[in-house]
Parts: C-alpha cells; structure tokens; sequence
C-alpha cells in the first residue's frame, strides 16, 4: 500500500537509490531508508501528510540541507523525510522593523547576503553557513564564532511559522523584539529539532552592520595560556566576537596535511581573536587589548586588509571537513563548559584517558573534542571515554552540546545524564503538543 498515493503540492521520491543519500546528515549517525521523500510545495501537502501519518503511524523527519551534526534529520524506523528544501516563500528585509522574514527552504547564505545588501547583519553563522538551509538553523538552534558575542539563532528570532499537529500551519510571535503576551511559544519551537512541530519560516532580528574588524591570530608556545584569556577579555570589557582555537594536535595536523594557507599557520597551539565593536581599530582600543594579551603578543598576527582576515577564516571554516575526511569514522563532539572553567576543563580532561583533540569556540566554552580513533574503538571503551566527557562538562556546570542539539546522536546520553525532572517537563509538552508522535520521532527524547 502506497501512504503516500496522490499527495497533493508535493513531489514524492520512492526510488531506494533516491532515497539513499537521505539517510544520514553531517554527524556519524545512520538511519533507515525513510519510506518516502516527500517535498511540500504548498499547505494542501502538510494537512495531508498529518493526516496520514496519524492513521497510518509514520513519522514526519524533517530535512533543510542535511548538514546538521547530530541526525537530527536521519530517519529512524517508519518514517518519511519531509525535505523542506521546495517550501514556498521570498526574503524580506523590513529595513524599519530591524526584520528579515525567510522560508526555511531559503539558505543561510541568502538570509545573511540579504540582509547585507540592505546594510543589516544576521549574525548567526555556523560552520556549514554557506551551504546549510534557514529552516535547519531554526530547527537546532544553530551557533556558530560570532555566538561568543552575539548568542544562537534563537537570539535572532522574531517569530515562527510552524505545522503543528492539527496538520494547520500557525504563526508565533510578532516583528518586534518587545512581546510579552504570555510563554514564548516561539522560542519553544527554535531548536526544538523537530520534535513539537514542522518550523517552516521565520521572521528575524536584524542589527546594524558592524563595519570595523581587528582579527587577530595568537600562537603560543604553551597553549594552557589561552585557556584563561576568554574570561580575562571579558572580565576587562572585551568581548570578542569570535575567538576560536586550534589545539596543538589539531593545528599540527592542519599543518602537516592540511592547504597552502594551513601550513604557514604559527605557534604549537592557536588562537583567532576577532573583534567588531566600533572604534576596534583604534589605538586605544588595540593598546588596552595588547596590555591584557601580556606575553601572548610574542608572535601575534593582525589582519590588515578583509582579504587577510578571510584567509584567517577560511583555515578555521575547512577544520571539520578537512578532519572528517582524514578521519572519516571519528566521533566530533559538542560540549560546552562555562569560560571560567577552560582551564579545570582541559587539566581534567587529560586524566581522563580520553584519546583526544580539539578545537572550536574557546570564547564560549564550546569545544570540539574529536575522538579520531572511534572507528576503531570497541563500542563499550567509546561509550565510556563519551559518558567520562559528557560528565565532565556537566560536572563543571556545563552542557553536552553547545550548538548541534541532541538529535539521534546524543539522545541516549542526554536522557541517562539529564536530570530527571528535566526530561520529565519534556515529556509532557511532547505528549501535548504532538499526542500521536508523528514529529521526529526517535529523537532528543
Ligand atoms: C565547527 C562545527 C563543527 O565549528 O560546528 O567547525
Ligand atoms: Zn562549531
């Protein structure tokens, strides 16, 4: 029996070979072939599909471009990818409202072109910016360098238009940074991964762009120097907004193997330090910067023109590709500590017996500790070294994932380590806003 005979406003895949590729994401995870793909062109396809999957009990995965790191759009058993990549819609910049309304199908990369365009800065900026769909950065709450200053996707957003599970598609929240009327339904769906409902578009915050830059490169000798500078930056009133690090292992490897512009990159450990305030530029401000850095000026690197500086950022944005495909069966990890606690962090982390290397967003406390070796570790040794991380950031009063969700990926570990009234809250609004299950199932919870 075909559940998806005569779909209307929608094209359906059902070949296996086309099905193939929508089996996994940008994360390690795999799932089944999905029964179908379906791509909505209008709202008739989304009531149908609700309908359906209620009486036939399939679930709805929805899928932006598939770049995520955590399968949080990897299908798991029974169930249809709902690819939103041909969901209607145009951007609009309301240049007076400080808004960008967007469909999910629209790529970050024309949200944050389109708001350049008309003078405005849409900060968030994950990795995977230049390729990844708006609809998947609401979905998981996208991060990404310029977090460090500006904070996640979910800072950004306005309001939503969501399909719930009555199969109609509803709007949250206003253009306007001011809206009190009650719980933020909004933010309830941003980075909810699917699992309360479809977020098929938004309208965003916007600010004015930011038009002066000093990025830095600081190599030191003895990286556990870096670790205290994000929370002295900040102590002293300077926040970065970005300030991303390499650690010796991973900048040896990007030196050793990695393009041209990797292997001139100095220092046994790396730091890129990036500021956009006004006035960045200025004497003071780089006097008052340099005292604070101490030592860490030995070596330092400025960009002096915008090619520079994106030459800078173009090593730091080939990082996870570029150790992906040398380790194409490595595990990359998400933990967030508190920035006070890097060097806690680090120190324990060593007795830990964690075979490791990281890199990321130092500024925050998000790191990516890799375990290059998982392909080849004994699943119960890799099951231990994860939990032994994961308890260790909690431990210190911080997360085990800092911006690329839970997904298939961490959902065992998120519900053994969460606390239980914490799922328990979960539970209940999973169960109220989508009682039959049809939204991702399998994930986060
Ligand atoms: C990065 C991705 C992995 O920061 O989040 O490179
Ligand atoms: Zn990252």
């Amino acid at each position: 029996m075909d559940v998806l005979r005569d779909l209307p406003e929608a094209t359906v895949l059902r070949e296996p070979s086309d099905l193939e590729p929508f089996r996994r994401d940008e994360s390690h995870v795999q799932g089944p072939r999905p029964l179908a793909v379906v791509r909505p062109h209008g709202p008739a396809a989304l009531r149908e599909l609700v309908r359906r999957a209620k009486a036939e009990g399939f679930g709805l995965v929805p899928r932006g471009a598939g770049t995520g790191k955590a399968g949080g759009c990897v299908p798991t058993e029974r169930s249809v990818v709902v690819d939103l990549s041909a969901w209607p819609g145009s951007l609009q910049v309301s240049a007076q409202d400080l808004s960008l309304q967007a469909p999910a199908s629209a790529s970050l990369r024309d949200v944050k072109a389109a708001a350049e365009a008309e003078g405005f800065f849409y900060p968030p900026d994950p990795n995977s910016w230049e390729s990844c769909a708006l609809g998947g950065t609401l979905a998981t709450n996208a991060g990404g360098p310029n977090a460090c200053k500006y904070g996640m996707t979910r800072n950004w957003v306005l309001a939503v238009e969501a399909l719930l599970e009555d199969g109609e598609i509803h709007t949250f929240g206003i253009p306007s940074v001011k809206a009190n009327a009650g719980p933020n339904l909004t933010q309830l769906l941003v980075g909810s991964e699917g699992i309360f409902g479809l977020i098929l578009g938004a309208t965003l915050r916007l600010m004015p762009k930011p038009r002066e830059f000093t990025t830095l490169l600081l190599p030191t000798r003895h990286w556990a120097d870096l670790l205290d500078l994000p929370g002295r930056l900040c102590a002293a009133g300077y926040l970065p907004s970005a300030f991303e690090f390499f650690d010796p292992a991973v900048l040896a490897e990007l030196r050793a193997h990695g393009p041209e512009a990797a292997r001139r990159l100095p220092g046994e450990a790396l730091a890129i330090l990036e500021f956009d305030d006004r006035g960045c530029g200025s004497e003071t401000f780089l006097e008052g910067l340099l005292d604070l850095l101490g030592p860490l000026t030995e070596g330092l690197e400025m960009a002096t023109d915008e090619r520079q500086r994106q030459d800078i950022w173009a090593v730091r944005r080939l990082t996870s590709a570029f150790l992906k495909e040398r380790h194409p069966r490595k595990v990359s990890e998400d933990i967030v500590v508190p920035r006070s606690r890097l060097k806690d962090f680090f120190q324990r982390l060593e007795q830990l017996d964690i075979p490791s290397v990281s890199y990321g967003h130092l500024g925050d406390g998000n790191l990516h500790v890799n375990l290059l070796a998982a392909g080849e570790t004994a699943p119960e040794e890799l099951e231990r070294q994860l939990y032994d991380l994961f308890r260790l950031a909690l431990d210190l009063g911080g997360t085990l994932s800092g911006e690329h969700g839970i997904g298939l990926a961490k959902r065992e570990a998120f519900l053994a380590l969460s606390h239980p009234g914490h799922i328990q809250v979960l539970r209940a609004l999973k169960r109220a806003m989508d009682p039959c299950g049809i939204f991702n199932p399998g994930k986060v919870l």
